[in-house]
């Protein structure tokens, strides 16, 4: 069976997540979900990134030992995990045995192939972005000086830790970007963007450890007792710790490397630059692809916990629903480009997409099942008097095919509305009220069926997008959910060749009449 590798980033856990978090993490089930009805044997990683200067900071804050911290944020992850309905395969977090394992297993691998020394950082280190950077990087501003980045002040280090030798890996990490055969960076702006970042600057080694006096709570380094690792060395890491670096090679020659690793734009360095290098020194394979999607946004600044402008998932998804919140993150911005979350845009979609376009396709058909054949699909409508919606039915497995290529959720969602849209008007054009007026129920029958068969063709596209709305119009239509994952990539068309028994339910999206107080 095919094998499809996709990873999340290791969410910080200083803090509880909110919609950013959310969004990567929908976006990669969304593709765990789609290609795993595509056939293929799907490994979704995700998990925790528990070290380093920022975490052990807020675990202080509250007044606890890191560990018990960690454990607890850590568990507010997963259970909004469980709430959106997140189906990954493994959870990874950096302070398990397994993963601290790998971590020293590279540190040892590095240094046998001498690819790590001794020397002193002299220079700036950003806590927030847990990033060093040099002088010629920072921005004074005021006597203080500010990370570029996230342009909060930053610190100064003179202290004595471990290098990787990367300078030398320029010119074919270059070439691989170019060439972007095994190695893609999506999308081009990002990929343009990598490119310029090496073309123009000369690469500095990475700094990897800390002094374990000044930062204890990190990976001990195996080279040395008064070091820990670095956080970013740390994390990266764990997309081969999860898949048995070092202590299973017949797993990690199974997963690795990675088809896709899902990013936002702001990691995207750390990604591109130094995970590949590290891997290259591993004597690993590349990952086949980066995905750097945008921010979300509040006010012109990126959504974060620092910055006070946060949503809450949870708040949204209990309100409105995990589905329709899951809809809007993927079909409001394309997955590339940076989003403004509003509660207007918000209800505007659901009561347009969900409620009006989706829902009422859903209730119309089954009323008129109720209506004209004692609540069936009815029997004995050949499906080669197939109706003018089966051309839409057939190519919609394509076409979202093409589109979740390219991590392109919102097209693909535009697909499938466009069949829906398609259905509503064909509800309009054939008048099926007329038809029973008039007594011509073998036109009246086409009709019906082919409202049904484009309903379970949207549904079973739907699936990996919104499962449990998905699961909801099988049941209603009366579809087993294993037969209708089952038969996603073949010919859509002809299910209700024998008829069958509908269960009409209540509206899946019930119209939202008035904004909730206090959101924003
Ligand atoms: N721990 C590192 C990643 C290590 S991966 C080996 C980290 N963590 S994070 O919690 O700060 O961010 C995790 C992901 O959430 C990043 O991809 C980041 O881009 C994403 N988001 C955080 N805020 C976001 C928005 N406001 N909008 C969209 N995604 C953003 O970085």
């Amino acid at each position: 069976m095919e094998k499809y590798y996709l990873t999340t980033p290791l969410y910080y856990v200083n803090s509880k997540p909110h919609i950013g978090h959310a969004y990567t993490e929908i976006a990669a089930d969304t593709l765990a979900r789609y290609h795993r009805i595509a056939g293929r044997e799907v490994l979704f990683l995700t998990g925790t990134d528990e070290h380093g200067q920022k975490v052990a900071k807020a675990a202080a804050d509250a007044g606890l030992a890191p560990g018990e911290f960690t454990d607890k944020i850590s568990g507010t992850f997963k259970d909004l995990w469980r709430a959106l309905d997140i189906s990954y395969d493994d959870f990874i977090r950096t302070t398990e045995p397994r993963h601290i394992a790998a971590v020293r297993a590279v540190w040892q691998k590095l240094e046998k192939a001498g690819e790590v020394y001794k020397a002193v950082y002299s220079g700036w280190y950003c806590t927030p972005c847990e990033t060093f950077w040099t002088e010629g990087q920072v921005l004074p501003e005021g006597g203080r000086t500010l990370c570029p980045d996230c342009k909060r002040p930053i610190e100064r280090l003179e202290e004595e830790n471990y290098f990787f030798k990367i300078s030398g890996h320029r010119q074919w990490l270059i070439d691989e970007i170019r060439r972007a055969e095994n190695f893609r960076i999506l999308p081009d702006t990002r990929r343009n963007e990598v490119l310029g970042f090496l073309e123009h600057n000369a690469l500095q080694d990475l700094c990897i450890s800390r002094p374990k006096s000044r930062m204890p709570w990190g990976i001990p380094s195996p080279l040395s007792d008064s070091h820990v690792t670095y956080v970013w060395f740390d994390a990266l890491i764990n997309y081969i710790s999860a898949v048995g670096f070092g202590a299973d090679e017949k797993k990690l020659a199974r997963w690795w490397p990675a088809d896709a690793h899902l990013i936002g734009k702001d990691i995207l360095r750390h990604h591109a630059v130094y995970w590949t290098i590290l891997l290259r020194a591993l004597g690993l394979k590349l990952p086949r692809l980066i995905f750097a999607h945008g921010w979300w946004v509040q006010g012109g600044e990126k959504m974060s916990k620092s910055r006070g402008n946060v949503i809450d998932p949870v708040e949204i998804a209990k309100t409105y629903g995990v589905d329709a919140f899951r809809y809007f993150l993927l079909r409001e911005t394309a997955f590339g480009q940076d989003g403004v979350f509003s509660e207007e845009a918000f209800i505007l979609r659901y009561n347009t997409d969900l409620a009006n376009d989706l829902g009422n396709l859903l209730h119309r058909t089954l009323t008129m099942c109720e209506k004209y054949f004692d609540g069936s699909v009815p029997a004995g409508v050949s499906s080669r008097c197939a109706g003018e919606l089966k051309e839409g039915v057939d190519l919609l497995e394509s076409k979202l095919s093409r589109s979740l290529e390219k991590l392109a959720f919102s097209d693909a969602l535009a697909e499938i509305w466009a069949l829906v849209g398609q259905a509503n008007k064909f509800i309009e054009s054939s008048a099926p009220w007329t038809l029973a007026r008039e007594k011509k129920t073998g036109e009246l029958k086409v009709v019906i069926v082919s409202l049904a068969e484009a309903i379970k063709a949207v549904a079973q596209a739907l699936w990996p997008f919104m499962p449990s709305t998905a699961e909801g119009i099988w049941r209603q239509l009366g579809i087993a959910e294993p037969v209708a994952k089952a038969s996603f990539k073949k010919n859509l068309w002809g299910y209700f060749e024998k008829g069958g028994q509908v269960a009409k339910g209540a509206p899946l999206f019930p119209r939202i009449e008035t904004k909730r107080e206090g959101l924003r």
